[in-house]
């Protein structure tokens, strides 16, 4: 039996990528501090499901602590190792510099340095379309010049550059994703969807940030764990690759179509636009297609009804 050691398990995306690992028969170990940025409750109830299945494993810590890896690596055979455990958000990252400087970057190398010594068949990184920033040709290619914005995409772009330079230093075999906004069940309650569906059911005024013509591409979670499963399955040696459902929608269309599934009205109050967001984002995946056979096939609102539908489960709503 193969085993994935993925960082940041319990995460939204981590404990989906889990428990579909668990389902192809691999050994799954989540490595997470169930940092409190959001709830830890809800990432305790994020693996709930999973943790007692006997190819599961978790281990509560921190990927700064060498100590913490070394016991991971001295008591297992790790055949992949997806890095998914970061300070996610954009403008928290404002607020936190140095956490976020210590975490994705530090962190980043931190793993980096074990595999150095201890290599693994595949290091897949969680990237993000925050990198591309101020880049402005429209849909973002890999080969576009990234000028990130925020200090977050900052952060993750410099986790790119890493990988690329353990690559090239000590042949560590890497595929870096460019995550579009991922959404569906169990999505981090301080993200869009989320915080939208939860204001027209709980009937709050919410802030929309800009004119609401502000557009993004949003990439269901089912597709986001199949393109990763293949980037850690392929036989690339090296790659950066976006993974996005490559159709946009405005930020008034999202809210136009959650207002209509639901049933509800969101009371919207639009205010300034906010430094380090991006206007638009889009991307162009035809080099996914191509190198791991990348296929997202989630329609927006199929996704979002599945979501709703999570939401109102999880939160007892009629
Ligand atoms: N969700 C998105 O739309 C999106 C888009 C682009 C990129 N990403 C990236 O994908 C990854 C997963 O995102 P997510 O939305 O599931 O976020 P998440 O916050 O739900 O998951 C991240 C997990 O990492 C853990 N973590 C944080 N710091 C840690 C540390 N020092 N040591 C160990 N664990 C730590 C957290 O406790 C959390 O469980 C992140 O790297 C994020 O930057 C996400």
């Amino acid at each position: 039996m193969e085993t994935v050691l993925i960082t940041g398990g319990a995460g939204f995306i981590g404990s989906h990528l889990s428990e579909q690992l668990l389902k192809m028969g691999y050994r799954v170990i989540c490595f997470d501090n169930f940092d409190p940025y959001y709830s830890q409750e809800i990432k305790k109830s994020n693996i709930r499901a999973i943790l007692h299945e006997d190819n599961y494993k978790l281990v509560y810590g921190d990927i700064r602590i060498q100590e913490t890896l070394n016991y991971i690596f001295d008591e297992y055979e790790i055949d992949y190792m997806i890095h998914l455990a970061a300070k996610a958000g954009v403008r928290n990252s404002f607020l936190h510099p140095f956490d976020y400087n210590d975490v994705n970057i530090n962190g980043t190398t931190s793993l980096l340095e074990k595999l150095r010594y201890i290599p693994v068949k595949k290091f897949v990184f969680a990237s993000s379309s925050s990198i591309y920033g101020s880049s402005n040709k429209l849909p973002y290619s890999e080969e576009e010049k990234c000028s990130p914005i925020s200090l977050y995409g900052v952060s993750k772009l410099t986790g790119e550059l890493l990988c690329k330079n353990y690559h090239e230093n000590f042949g560590t075999k890497i595929v870096c994703l460019r995550y579009f906004t991922v959404y569906g069940p169990r999505q981090r309650p301080d993200m869009g969807i989320y915080k939208f569906v939860k204001s027209a059911i709980d009937k709050e005024q919410i802030d929309i940030f800009g004119d609401g013509n502000s557009e993004r591409d949003y990439t269901y979670v089912d597709d986001i764990v199949d393109g990763t499963i293949k980037a850690m399955l392929s036989e690339l040696d090296f790659s950066v690759l976006n993974l996005g459902n490559s159709s946009t929608i405005s930020l008034n269309g999202l809210l136009d179509l959650i207002e209509e599934l639901l049933g509800s009205r969101i009371n919207r109050n639009y205010v300034d636009f906010k430094k380090g967001d991006m206007w638009k984002t889009y991307a162009e995946i035809s080099k996914s297609r191509r190198l791991i056979g990348f296929d997202p096939s989630t329609d927006l609102r199929t996704g979002i009804e599945n979501f709703i539908n999570w939401y109102k489960q999880t939160y007892c709503i009629q």
